[in-house]
């Protein structure tokens, strides 16, 4: 019988396919994470492990579990949480969940850019502390999208997602990207272009060690002053200390951010302190049809290690030889 250990409940599609095919297994029911202690006891011996991004799994994580551990499936598309080197070279498969949240996210990535375009969370915040007391030609003006740059930083599925929305909006869209085609009217830039012309700016590279503060007190000098930053793909691709100084002293317009690093952001963050940083607790692929899918495929990513099969969506193929 194969042992499993899910790190916390998923969505029912997931779950219920998990079930169909192995009625016992054990999972974590606690709303919080289990700690690093936690984890390594629940999953000693297991044969498959699915986990959250919330959930470090590391090559003394994979050797505390044992060798017999078939797949690591993750319900996420990023698996910077994970050690795939050290899965690779222990020939354990790790899925994950790429495609079904390309929507959800490029949709939040919008959200985000016209919220801080726009200072909406701005303007609700000035609302509700009763500082609204007339329409003033002046109050709260923000950016305009018509005729504007937006340069993308990594041009893969989300990032083209988020191009695709552009073109609705009447931006002018250039993306830096060594690996990728143009597509729905795009150009391909350097960064140096890409940072002097844009007028917003989206982050969509996965995160490693290339990518790890990417966006730095460098990168944020070579933005235009009335520049907008969007990252909704990993906070540790950004320098939290060079944002707040360039947001602080006006050096670029705002921010929008709907990750960070750590998570949760602590409250004590200066980042907080300003009004043109919009932050949101880690929701890009916060949609139920999203979740769902998203615990299917990671379901199906589990059941497949399990029986020995290629996992549909593998990360590392190697192992395969
Ligand atoms: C992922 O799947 O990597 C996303 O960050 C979850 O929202």
């Amino acid at each position: 019988m194969s042992r499993i250990f899910i790190s916390r409940i998923i969505p029912a599609p997931g779950l219920t396919l998990i079930k169909e095919h192995f009625p016992h297994f054990d999972l974590w029911t606690a709303d919080l994470p289990p700690s690093r202690a936690e984890l390594i006891e629940r999953s000693r011996g297991v044969d498959g492990l699915l986990c959250l991004l919330t959930d470090k799994v590391d090559g003394e994580l994979m050797d505390a579990i044992g060798p017999q551990l078939k797949v690591i499936s993750s319900m996420s598309v990023g698996v910077d949480h994970i050690d795939v080197a050290a899965a690779t070279a222990r020939g354990i498969p790790v899925g994950n969940t790429p495609g079904v949240l390309t929507d959800a996210t490029a949709d939040q990535t919008f959200a985000l850019l016209l919220a801080a375009a726009r200072r909406i969370t701005e303007g609700e915040r000035f609302l509700r502390a009763g500082k609204w007391v007339t329409w003033s030609p002046s109050l709260l003006l923000g950016a305009d999208l018509v005729g504007a740059t937006l340069g993308i930083v990594g041009f893969g599925r989300i990032g083209q997602a988020v191009a695709k929305r552009a073109q609705g909006f009447d931006l002018h869209v250039i993306y830096h990207d060594p690996t990728a085609q143009p597509a729905y009217n795009t150009q391909p830039v350097d960064l140096d272009t890409l940072l002097r012309e844009s007028d917003f700016v989206s982050i969509h590279v996965p995160l490693n060690s290339e990518t790890k503060r990417l966006v730095n007190a460098e990168f944020l000098a070579k933005m235009k002053p009335n520049a907008v930053l969007v990252n909704a793909a990993r906070g540790g691709i950004l320098d939290q200390t060079a944002l707040y100084h360039a947001l602080k002293s006006g050096q670029i317009f705002a921010a929008a951010l709907d990750v960070t690093d750590p998570e949760p952001l602590p409250m004590d963050s200066p980042l907080l302190e300003l009004e043109n940083c919009l932050i949101v607790p880690h929701l890009g692929s916060a949609s139920k049809k999203t979740r769902d899918m998203m615990s299917l495929l990671a379901a199906q990513n589990l059941v497949a290690g399990l029986k020995g099969k290629r996992l549909p969506n593998c990360f590392n193929p190697q192992v395969y030889g």
